[in-house]
């Protein structure tokens, strides 16, 4: 029997591409740019499987006709709002993403944003880099102390549960966070967590305030002026989920007017594209999405795709199928 045709988007761990080629008739991109919407349509049309990443738009007209061969999307990430999931349902394409693998590793750049900015670190590099560092002095780069301060989270998934842990337990942070439905407030406590009522209650209180929950309509510009407004006078902003949840051009206004003190990103609403304005802003840290970017992550999040397709052309439910 011929092998399922898969096509993968972009270049993967090679342990992963090697497993890949061996099960599948894969075709990698070697080119490892991102492929356009004719690109898309195009794999769509001709591979049994495609598997994608977070810079792959597969919108509703991706999917229009009778023509499509694909019956599997393996994602290549947790987040999937890059695609239509309710058209490939309508066309009956399973959906399926990776998550778990990369809880830890995007904890922590949800952290060293955290630090980086609180503490200046992107400042000091550029001044030591630039040569401008005249040596040790009682005034220099003065950040702000984070033990003791208060971290609100938007959303207590699997990644802001691990962020939290590592704030309370790891920093001596208190931590407060909002969340669409109600959290045990036993499981709370394990993370050293209280929920409070509204995002707004969340973001009066916090210090720092860190972005873990799902991109896509739901959540578009939650993070909007009305809310930028509510936030604690000198406050931080973090975000390692999804670019489009900050209205970035509000957030910028924030900066601006200093009504946040500072932010840390790592996702953008246009990626890869970030506002100019961002990049001369002193008291913003700025990182390529990097959240999963790390050797043992990647690997993992490549395995957890082969699971799923295999499980898929086997017959078998696939472990982590979204639609
Ligand atoms: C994820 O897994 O969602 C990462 O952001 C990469 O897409």
């Amino acid at each position: 029997m011929s092998r399922p045709r898969i096509l993968v988007t972009r270049r993967w761990p090679a342990a992963v591409e090697a497993v890949l080629s061996e099960r599948f008739d894969a075709t990698f991109n070697s080119d490892d740019i991102a492929l356009d919407t004719g690109q898309l349509r195009q794999a769509l049309l001709a591979h049994d499987a495609v598997l994608p990443t977070v810079s792959d738009k597969l919108p509703a007209a991706l999917f229009e006709g009778d023509a499509i061969r694909t019956r599997i999307l393996g994602n290549f990430g947790v987040g999937f709002n890059h695609i239509d999931v309710a058209s490939a349902k309508a066309k009956d394409i399973v959906v399926t993403n990776t998550p778990g693998v990369l809880t830890d590793c995007t904890a922590d750049i949800a952290m060293l944003l955290l630090l980086s900015v609180a503490r200046r670190g992107g400042e000091g590099e550029r001044e030591l880099r630039a040569g401008l560092w005249s040596g040790w002095r009682p005034t220099h780069l003065i950040g702000v102390k984070v033990t003791g301060k208060t971290v609100g989270i938007v959303g207590f998934g699997r990644i802001g549960r691990a962020f939290a842990q590592r704030c309370h337990f790891g920093f001596g942070m208190d931590v407060v966070f909002h969340n669409r439905s109600a959290i045990d407030p036993m499981e709370a406590a394990r993370y050293g967590a209280v929920q409070l009522p509204t995002i707004e209650d969340v973001l009066a209180v916090s210090d720092f305030v860190s972005l873990h929950c799902p991109g896509g309509a739901e959540n578009r510009h939650l993070m909007n002026a009305a809310r930028f407004a509510t936030m604690k006078p000198g406050a931080f902003l973090v975000n390692t989920a999804r670019g489009d949840i900050v209205d970035e051009a509000a957030l910028i206004s924030a900066l601006e007017q200093g009504t946040i003190r500072g932010a840390g990103l790592d996702v953008y609403e246009a990626e890869p594209s970030v506002p100019e304005k961002l990049k001369t802003m002193e008291n913003v840290v700025l990182l390529p999405h990097l959240g999963s970017a790390t050797e043992e992550t990647r690997t993992a999040m490549g395995m957890k795709v082969v699971d799923n397709i295999t499980a898929f052309f086997d017959g078998r439910e696939p472990p982590d199928r979204v639609v």
